[in-house]
């Protein structure tokens, strides 16, 4: 049997750490070719890339800031003079800046915003346009497939975090806009929604005892996710197993946007 992703090609933003390090890795695993974009951990992402080949893929790391678009056309015009096309977009750099919104600055602001919500609009638009200038390709049913990393915080408001939700739902209509007005040319655009993943970006939640009792309270499933949960999400939305999925939200969350708060109340 062939992995699910052979003979085509990824690219993940931000996969040197966190989700997108271990998207990139599962995206690998299932055959592809992978392009493992990074912003200031180069050393991380060389690493990836090397493990990878070792274990008999192919994959490249390559530096870009994806809220500069010429960054953004550099990184694709090194992919594709490497691997010819990309076939696979996961447009997951994300950050946060937390702050109480009186006390948040525009500083903060507008990082996230061009990072979390500008940089998948560059990514998206790009990867779009290198999907129509190729034309289809026997590796896969569609012309081409973009996941957009979301949140649990697409749909649950987050006090202290109001930058950071307000990107992760503008992310919600950028794709569901996007997904309407590319699928006639057969161009899949999904996003995941993670909720509570273990990774460094929430370490203060996760990393002792009682921080992790009170977040397990938010995740009915009763379990902190793993960067593989995300992982192999991403590998069934890039797949011909998902080519009549078009334009969704796949949460991956252990229930949390069930409003666990309601099972013994209200
Ligand atoms: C945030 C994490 C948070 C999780 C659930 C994610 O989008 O980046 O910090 O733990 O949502 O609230």
């Amino acid at each position: 049997m062939n992995p699910a992703l052979e003979g085509q090609v990824a690219l993940v933003t931000g996969g040197s750490s966190g989700i997108g390090y271990g998207v990139a890795q599962a995206l690998a695993n299932a055959g592809a070719s992978v392009a493992i974009n990074y912003h200031s951990h180069g050393e991380a992402a060389e690493a990836l890339a090397a493990s990878i080949e070792k274990a008999g893929g192919q994959a490249v790391a390559i530096q870009a800031d994806v809220s500069d678009e010429a960054d953004i056309d550099a990184m694709f015009d090194t992919l594709i003079k490497r691997f010819g096309t990309v076939d696979i977009v996961v447009a997951n750099s994300g950050l946060q800046k937390d702050a109480k919104f009186v006390e948040m600055t525009l500083a903060d602001w507008n990082a996230v915003m061009n990072v979390n919500l500008t940089g998948q609009f560059l990514t998206a638009q790009r990867a779009v346009r290198e999907f129509l200038r190729r034309g289809p390709r026997p590796v896969s049913r569609a012309l081409g497939k973009i996941i957009c990393m979301s949140s649990v915080h697409e749909v649950i408001p987050w006090a202290g975090h109001v930058n950071y939700a307000s990107s992760k739902g503008g992310i919600q209509m950028m794709m569901k806009s996007l997904a309407q007005e590319v699928a006639p040319h057969r161009i899949r655009v999904n996003s995941i929604a993670p909720g509570a993943i273990r990774t460094p970006i929430n370490k203060a939640a996760w990393d002792n005892p009682e921080a992790l009792k009170t977040l397990l309270e938010l995740v009915p499933y009763g379990r902190i996710g793993e960067s593989e949960d995300i992982g192999r999400a991403a590998v069934w939305l890039a797949s011909d197993d998902s080519d009549y999925v078009v334009g969704t939200t796949l949460f991956v969350d252990g229930g949390m946007t069930l409003y666990p708060g309601f099972a013994d109340n209200g």
